[in-house]
């Protein structure tokens, strides 16, 4: 394990009540066109990598996959039940996937391939798990970060906060470009043929209060760096979140916030 994943784990450790209230609605988006790519119909036997709360699962058993999900965090893996309390589920970290090869007709994973320490490694997992014809399909977040997600690092930067090195980043050569070119060619250095990318580009509702529950209560990077934080420096944050975030207030008091992701999808030859 890189020292990347085990800040991971520590970061998500305990956090699915409020990745749920903030983030999961944003992920939520991209689940039935991700679903899609992967070809997850009826009778596919489909595995659910970093299930988190469990949103792609659940709308993959709905169509009558049989769903197999995975997640390296304990409450997430308990959420996930509450919505399909008689589903598989399997607490396992990538790049490790403790199945046989070929063992799946489908692998997704939503937005996880952003927070493993070895994508590479992790694409070919996926791959391997799948059978010959069938498909991995997987989002990630893009770059340049659009408004939704350059709000966080703007909030922050504007409330004075200090720069934080400690923080562990992905290895330079662990790294991909957050772009359909980028990953693509990790899809294909995993062996995956017949890749496709595309840029989903949606504006995210949420309330203004639900959305700042997810770096509040530690989730994403604005929430990395505001845990442990002096509350005063948090409170400078809010202010300035707010202030951001008045130009997207809605007269219903929702923001609207215009955000996008990369989807991309291969065959396993
Ligand atoms: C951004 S959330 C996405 C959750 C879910 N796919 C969704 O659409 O809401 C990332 C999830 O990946 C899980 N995760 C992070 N690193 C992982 C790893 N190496 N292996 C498996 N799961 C991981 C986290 O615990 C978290 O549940």
């Amino acid at each position: 394990m890189t020292t990347f994943d085990d800040h991971e784990r520590r970061r998500w450790a305990g956090r699915a009540h409020a990745y749920a209230r903030s983030y999961a609605r944003l992920c939520a988006y991209p689940a039935p066109m991700l679903l899609d790519a992967a070809g997850a119909r009826s009778g596919a036997r489909l595995v659910d990598v970093g299930t988190g709360p469990g949103t792609v699962g659940a709308l993959a058993a709905a169509r009558g996959a049989t769903v197999t999900a995975v997640d390296a965090e304990a409450s997430m893996i308990t959420a996930a039940r509450v919505a399909r309390p008689d589903g598989r589920f399997v607490r396992a970290a990538l790049p490790d996937l403790p199945f046989p090869d070929a063992t799946f007709d489908a692998a997704v994973a939503n937005f996880v391939i952003n927070h493993v320490g070895d994508p590479r490694a992790a694409m070919a997992q996926l791959a391997r798990v799948v059978r010959p014809g069938g498909h991995v399909a997987v989002t990630v977040w893009p770059y340049p970060q659009p408004p939704l997600q350059r709000l966080w690092g703007q909030a922050y930067a504007a409330a004075g906060g200090p720069l934080r090195p400690d923080l562990p980043r992905l290895a330079a050569e662990n790294d991909f470009d957050r772009t359909p070119a980028g990953l693509t060619g990790l899809l294909r250095g995993a062996g995956l043929a017949a890749v496709r990318c595309e840029t989903l580009s949606w504006v995210h509702r949420t309330d203004p209060d639900d959305w700042w529950a997810g770096p509040a209560g530690g989730i994403g990077q604005l929430g990395h760096l505001l845990v442990g934080a002096p509350a005063e420096l948090r409170e400078r944050v809010r202010k300035e979140y707010d202030r951001l975030t008045a130009r997207y207030l809605d007269t219903d008091g929702l923001l609207g916030l215009p955000t996008s992701a990369l989807l991309a999808t291969g065959r396993v030859e």
